[in-house]
């Protein structure tokens, strides 16, 4: 029987996500881009640290805000705290998506983007990368002639690895005058290019952060948004107030002042990045440039039988074959140098 409770009609047609895979817990989890080496002890420390007052009381998240915008050289108003990027998206889709709207997105990149896009019924414009995953800036220059309200853009892109520089970004801003251009750099310490101090003077600007990648703490949700004070304030605004556990903000503070090791995390994981790009290619495996803690690889044919054999192994890679299109797509996570000797040594006798 049909229910008569209804829900916005955006959502009615929206399909359910399909689960994401669980009980991944001591495998070798190569497919989520989180962090394998870990966190900060520091940030082990600040957590045993929480005492039953702490937890009882509802976060402060201001006093904490007003703390780490220093960390990034911004100001408490230019940063929101989220929890995670994902709920920035979310923040952002809430101020300035709604019915009939414009979206700009590059495909293949983060599955959030159009995620939020047709929760909320937008107008959906997608300029694809070519064969050789590239961005494609011409389409994209073009496409924001017709400006859309917002084009998200993820830099370096996932899945691609794909990184554009300051000069080309610099471009898409100007020509985006009309347009709120996100900026996502969850993969920022692993490229090390960002455009986060334009914010002050650009007011189509919004630049993303995560502690999920190279700080290592996913299970805790929190992330970084930056934009000029004007457009912040509407973030704000459209936020409750205790979005974020007080084990997450205690975590954060203790990564940014731990930051010594998240910068040899992320060096030990492009190490092993490089590693894995050239045993990849090595075994006649097609991978693309990538700036990020992953990189994408095309198996071809055999891919979802590649991806079945490394699981029985125990080693989790992301099939990308409904991002792209195409059969035969992987992501892969880089690790460490003995996680990725590991990873390749079964991918050979797989192969
Ligand atoms: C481009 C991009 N943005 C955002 C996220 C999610 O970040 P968070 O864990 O902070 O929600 C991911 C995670 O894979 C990502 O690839």
């Amino acid at each position: 029987m049909k229910s008569r409770i209804k829900p916005r009609r955006a959502l009615e047609k929206f399909r359910d996500l399909p689960p994401m895979l669980e009980n991944r817990r001591g495998k070798l989890r190569l497919d989520m881009n989180e962090s394998t080496v870990g966190c900060s002890p520091r940030v082990r420390a600040a957590l045993r640290r929480l005492e039953a007052e702490a937890v009882a009381m509802y976060p402060e998240k201001e006093n904490v805000t007003a703390r780490l915008a220093p960390f990034f050289g911004v100001t408490p108003q230019e940063l929101v705290l989220t929890n995670g990027i994902d709920e920035g998206l979310r923040l952002v889709a809430d101020v300035f998506i709604e019915r009939g709207r414009g979206v700009l997105l590059v495909e293949p990149t983060f599955s959030m983007y159009r995620f939020h896009a047709e929760q909320r019924d937008a107008r959906i414009h997608t300029v694809s990368c070519g064969a050789d995953m590239q961005f494609p800036l011409d389409g994209v220059l073009h496409a924001l002639k017709r400006p859309p309200a917002v084009f998200f853009l993820a830099n370096p892109n996932n899945p691609t690895g794909a990184l554009l520089d300051r000069r080309t970004l610099a471009k898409i801003l100007d020509a985006a005058e009309r347009t709120l251009v996100v900026v996502d750099e969850a993969y920022f310490e692993f490229s090390g290019v960002t455009v986060l101090p334009w914010i002050q003077r650009r007011e189509n600007l919004v630049v993303t952060r995560t502690f999920s990648k190279a700080a290592g703490l996913a299970g805790l949700r929190i992330g970084c948004v930056f934009a000029h004070r004007e457009t912040a304030r509407f973030l704000k605004r459209a936020q409750g107030p205790f979005p974020i556990g007080i084990a997450a903000l205690a975590a954060a503070e203790a990564a940014l002042k731990d930051a010594a090791f998240t910068r040899r995390a992320a060096a030990e994981i492009t190490r092993g990045r490089t590693v894995l790009e050239n045993g990849l290619r090595k075994l006649g495996v097609r991978v693309f440039p990538s700036e990020a803690n992953f990189v994408l690889a095309d198996f071809g044919p055999r891919g979802p039988k590649v991806i079945g054999a490394l699981a029985r192994r125990g080693i989790l890679i992301r099939d990308q074959t409904a991002t792209i299109g195409r059969p035969g797509f992987t992501r892969i996570t880089a690790g460490t140098l003995a996680q990725m000797k590991r990873f390749l040594r079964e991918l050979t006798r797989i192969l």
